[in-house]
């Protein structure tokens, strides 16, 4: 997620705006920015990679007088991380920062060209400010140019922008992307993306609600809201302590991204869904011409994402899908066709095993894509094509919300491919389309059902052992609980397709023997319960979590009932995680680093 500061005042602007910028680091960048206006002068710094790149470019500048500042870490969304791409974007003599996505930016650009305006980017975010200053050409009047400007944006966007002609004054607008003001007595204004950078400087702030704009100067902070009513600020007082400032209030950086999920899978969708189609416009159709097989290669969590996604292609694009542990397929000898789209999965894209299997794949001539959040990493690099899952930064060693955004993507991919091959209805794509729109909701984490998974976590923190049961696409849902229930909580956890207990593992069943049963109402319902009552004859102790009541079952996870299985699949997948963190809570486990794990495993 991209970060954004801003500064107005007599202090040393460049200072401020790189300390912030470092505050906002654990959002995770691939690049950054500062542009500060001093003496009627605008200056201009950007820098590819880290922080201290940036600092190192700024070394001889001097902020000592009154100036306005903005400054921004880059994570790509639209367009490579180089300089060119990283904020602020520079008009004739204004500047701008943006967090979020505009959707309609290539109308904008493709109007702003006829006009005969020089794009120096690839990002979205360049059009704010030539569209700025198209409409101030037109109106004199800077302010009027920024509120029309902010009317013709559509999607999500936390923005600053700053022109020569008003060296006092700060433009602002949020809409869908976090962003907030400080003040303080000395008449200096903040702005940040989250609170961290403004603890130390700001006495109060205010949150930005969906639909605000304005400005401030030196004596002002002027706030319209989304109906353009001027509104007062609303300030509350800031918390001192910088790292739970970063977990936004939460315990772990893991429990925040559980609660992120809902938000970042909004920007996973932002401009790839029309009612009809959807629409990945960072890959060419043409990756799919002659394609009669999809290969899915990748490890842990991303894997367990593959194999949802089979599911997906073979039921919705009717195509052959195999799926790949990658240290398994990588010293398998494996035969490859070049009729198979072999695809990686990878929230880091640098995993060793999955890396090896790409180059494997691309030596015998397979046309390669690679589903990754992290811009610049070596698979995205390597592969013939990427989608990024825009899941932001994810801390937390156990993965979650990168997850749920591959699940999504995999979603949204599966209907693209059928649409190639006309393998569903016009009417059955529109539908699809519709479920997916509700994903952020299905995943918007409900108070009552973390307070219940907290009471009833104090049970699950012994035994020999759990079963995670699923069918379906609920199996690989269940490897996923299993393996964040082994990985935070140390406990031993096996991920198993409901219909194979009886050939084996239910010779386990006893009192101490804890299943995770996943019901939903709307695929094998019937069948997956009658598995779980086999285990409950035989005592096994049985947590259901179902939209259906369960009379069977020793506890009870209720999920709202919903249209279809993808999205009961989505709340299950909120239970299974908020079930490991609690217990892992319990255990007094360090959730976000658990023992023996790394983020990213880029050793074999
Ligand atoms: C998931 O919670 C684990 N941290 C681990 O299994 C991880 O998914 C695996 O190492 C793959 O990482 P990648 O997605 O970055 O390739």
């Amino acid at each position: 997620m991209c970060g954004i500061v801003g500064y107005l005042g007599n202090k040393n602007t460049k200072e401020i705006l790189l300390s912030g910028l470092k505050e906002l680091e654990y959002r995770g960048y691939d690049s950054a920015g500062i542009a500060v206006l001093q003496d009627g002068e605008f200056s201009n710094y950007k820098a590819v990679g880290k922080l201290v790149n940036l600092e190192e470019k700024t070394k001889n500048f001097i902020t000592d007088k009154f100036a306005i500042g903005i400054g921004h870490t880059r994570w790509a969304t639209h367009g490579k991380p180089t300089e060119l791409n990283a904020h602020p974007h520079l008009g004739e003599s204004s500047y701008v920062v943006h967090n979020g996505i505009i959707e309609n930016y290539a109308e904008l650009k493709q109007e702003l060209q006829k006009d005969g305006i020089k794009f120096l980017s690839q990002t979205d975010t360049e059009v704010i400010v030539h569209q700025f200053e198209k409409n101030l050409l037109a109106s004199g009047d800077e302010f009027e140019a920024f509120s029309k400007t902010i009317s013709e944006l559509e999607g999500a966007y936390a923005t600053l922008i700053v022109t020569k002609s008003l060296p006092d004054t700060i433009f602002f607008a949020k809409h869908g992307s976090p962003m907030l003001v400080g003040v303080n007595d000395e008449n200096e204004k903040f702005f940040a993306s989250s609170d961290s950078p403004l603890i130390g400087l700001a006495k109060e702030v205010n949150y930005f609600e969906d639909g605000d704009y304005g400005y401030v100067t030196k004596g002002e902070l002027v706030i319209f809201d989304k109906d353009g009513n001027k509104s007062k600020p609303n300030f509350s007082q800031l918390s001192t302590d910088k790292l739970s400032a970063q977990k936004d209030g939460y315990r772990f950086f893991m429990e925040k991204e559980i609660y992120e999920q809902s938000d970042v899978i909004a920007d996973t969708l932002l401009g790839r869904l029309s009612d009809e189609e959807i629409m990945f416009d960072e890959i060419d159709k043409n990756l799919f011409n002659g394609i009669n097989e999809i290969k899915l290669c990748a490890c842990g969590t991303s894997y367990h994402s593959a194999l949802s996604a089979s599911y997906l292609f073979e039921r919705y694009s009717k195509i052959r899908c195999s799926v790949e542990i990658a240290s398994e397929f990588r010293y398998r000898s494996p035969i490859m066709s070049k009729d198979t789209l072999f695809v990686v999965i990878s929230q880091s894209g640098e995993t060793a095993d999955t890396l090896e299997t790409l180059k494997m794949a691309k030596k015998a001539g397979l046309r390669t894509l690679v589903i990754c959040n992290v811009d610049n990493s070596s698979m995205v690099r390597l592969a013939d094509a990427c989608i990024l899952t825009r899941a932001g930064i994810e801390k937390g060693v156990a993965s979650t919300k990168a997850f749920a955004t591959q699940v999504t993507v995999f979603w949204m991919l599966s209907l693209y491919v059928a649409k190639l091959r006309n393998s569903l209805s016009r009417d059955e794509l529109k539908h699809q389309i519709h479920l997916l729109r509700e994903i952020p909701v299905a995943t918007i984490v409900s108070d009552d059902m973390h307070e219940r998974i907290k009471r009833l976590s104090k049970r699950y923190l012994h035994g020999h052992g759990f079963f995670f049961i699923g069918r379906d696409i609920f199996f690989p849902l269940a490897l996923e609980g299993a393996l964040k229930l082994k990985e935070i909580s140390y406990l031993h956890a096996e991920g198993y397709p409901s219909g194979e207990m009886k050939h084996g593992p239910i010779a386990l069943a006893d009192p101490e023997l804890f299943t995770i049963a996943l019901l939903p109402e709307h695929l094998l319902y019937e069948k997956s319960k009658s598995n779980v009552e086999e285990l409950s004859a035989r005592d096994s102790t049985i947590c259901a979590i179902s939209s259906k009541e369960f009379d069977k079952a020793d506890d009870f996870i209720k999920i709202n009932s919903s249209k279809d299985y993808m999205l009961e699949f989505f709340e299950m997948m909120i239970a299974v995680q908020l079930l490991s963190l609690e217990i892992s809570i319990r255990l007094g486990n360090d959730v976000d680093m658990p023992r023996n794990l790394a983020k990213s495993v880029t050793v074999e």
